[in-house]
């Protein structure tokens, strides 16, 4: 006989039968709880909630807020929101990530841009577009604008040299670009063209969601859009190639392909990326934000037609061009004043009827929605390729546009007023035109 236990291979006791330390959820009441507490429930509530998320015992296992480790036998939050993206913009792909910016970043990459291709952007909208472009090595080219506030079709093409890669139409402030001639150009020209739609989701162009006119289209779910959940993004297309470079550069893990560790089944497939999934907890938000969608751009479109159609013409005054009236959400109605000075009274007999309304005005302070103030982008030298002056119908409209934002919870009776205000102000100040009332 030996004086060795027996092995438990070989029938012997286990060594470690089973354990005794007890296990906390990786992710568990108190997380969850912090969150909850931020949004001001009763202590009754709260305590409601910690019985409920306490109730499980999940040892170190979860709950976990990554859609690859779901410890429960639903599906991944972030699997639902990008079904549900499928569903709503009738497209073939999407995957959620991190962020509008994050969103871009891949578009680009998948799309070809690398060192010295060059992108062609809108004068006005925001960093994030450009910033995409030159961390990837790119040089965004900055179109000039018309009175819709959006990149110019007929300034598109000037801009095209041999190393223009892309069109990237952003359709900012909840209007949209005139996507017919600008996808015109691309195709004569081979280009791709990503929209950037992060402030303008559910709205549409001749009846079509923006984000699935061009190749790819990138949102943003951020706090600050009109659906916002908290930090979030969205990619769309048809393209399966397309998606895969946008998975691959947004998870290099490789968790997104059938096969992790097969080889690439297309030449560009693989290559470095980073990690930019979204996490479960704001896929959930995001899932039931993006169900709001259709109410949300519904309720602005109602209250800013009930406005734009009672609104007067006036001489000195230019309403912002409308590309698609009926698609646009209409979260900020826009005009320009003749002058400046006559802005400045406009904007400040609004207020005083209770209208919110703003003007840049010529002294205006930097803004990283105009090319030329980009400075992290196009840098800061006074002698800049990208200095004021650059983009001139830019530099002027974005000075003297008059916003008035609008409200998606106004009542008929709240538009109503807010018309005749607008028209009490216009009407004190310009000269009626020779035109029938309707901004539409
Ligand atoms: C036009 C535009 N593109 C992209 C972004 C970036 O989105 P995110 O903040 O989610 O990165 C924004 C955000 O403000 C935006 O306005």
């Amino acid at each position: 006989m030996s004086d060795h236990p027996e092995l438990a291979l070989n029938g012997g006791e286990k060594a470690f039968a089973s354990r005794t330390g007890r296990a906390q959820p990786k992710v568990g009441v108190e997380e969850f709880l912090s969150i909850a507490e931020r949004f001001g429930f009763k202590p009754d509530a709260l305590e409601r909630l910690r019985k409920t998320v306490g109730n499980e015992d999940l040892e170190g296992n979860g709950p976990n807020l990554a859609r690859y480790i779901c410890a429960f036998p639903a599906p991944p939050k972030g699997e639902e929101f990008e079904r549900l993206a499928k569903e709503i913009f009738g497209v073939q792909h999407a995957l959620s990530i991190t962020s509008g910016t994050a969103a871009l970043h891949c578009a680009f990459h998948a799309v070809g841009v690398g060192p010295g291709a060059e992108v062609i952007l809108p004068a006005l909208g925001f960093m994030a577009t450009s910033s995409a472009v030159a961390l990837l090595g790119g040089k965004p080219v900055f179109c000039d604008v018309d009175e819709s506030l959006q990149m110019d079709p007929a300034r598109i093409e000037p801009l095209i040299t041999e190393h223009t890669v892309a069109l990237a139409p952003t359709h900012h402030w909840g209007t949209v670009c005139d996507m017919d001639p600008i996808l015109e150009v691309a195709r004569r020209h081979n280009l791709k063209v990503i929209e950037d739609c992060a402030q303008a989701p559910g709205a549409r162009y001749r009846g079509r969601h923006v984000g699935t006119l061009g190749d790819i289209g990138c949102f943003s779910i951020s706090a600050y859009k009109i659906i916002g959940g908290g930090e979030g993004g969205l990619v769309i297309t048809d393209d399966e190639h397309f998606f895969a470079r946008v998975c691959q550069l947004a998870e290099c893990g490789g968790l997104w392909r059938p096969d992790r560790f097969g080889p690439p089944r297309w030449e560009g497939e693989l290559f470095p990326g980073t990690n930019y999934r979204l996490s479960e907890l704001e896929s959930a938000v995001d899932v039931i934000q993006l169900r709001k969608l259709e109410n949300v751009v519904g309720r602005y479109r109602r209250v800013s037609r009930r406005i734009l159609r009672q609104l007067r013409r006036f001489e000195e005054i230019t309403p912002q061009k409308v590309n698609d009236s009926a698609g646009e959400i209409g979260y900020m109605l826009r005009f320009f004043p003749a002058r400046f000075e006559l802005g400045v009274q406009v904007c400040e007999a609004l207020r005083a009827e209770g209208i919110g309304a703003s003007m840049r005005g010529p002294n205006r302070p930097p803004d990283w929605h105009i090319y030329s103030d980009m400075v992290p982008v196009v840098g800061a030298d006074p002698q800049r390729e990208w200095r004021p002056g650059r983009c001139p119908r830019a530099d002027d409209l974005f000075a003297r546009c008059i916003g008035i934002g609008v409200d998606q919870w106004w009542s008929d009776t709240d538009a109503d007023c807010v018309a005749a205000g607008i028209n009490k102000v216009l009407a004190a100040y310009c000269t009626p035109a020779d035109a029938p009332p309707g901004w539409l």
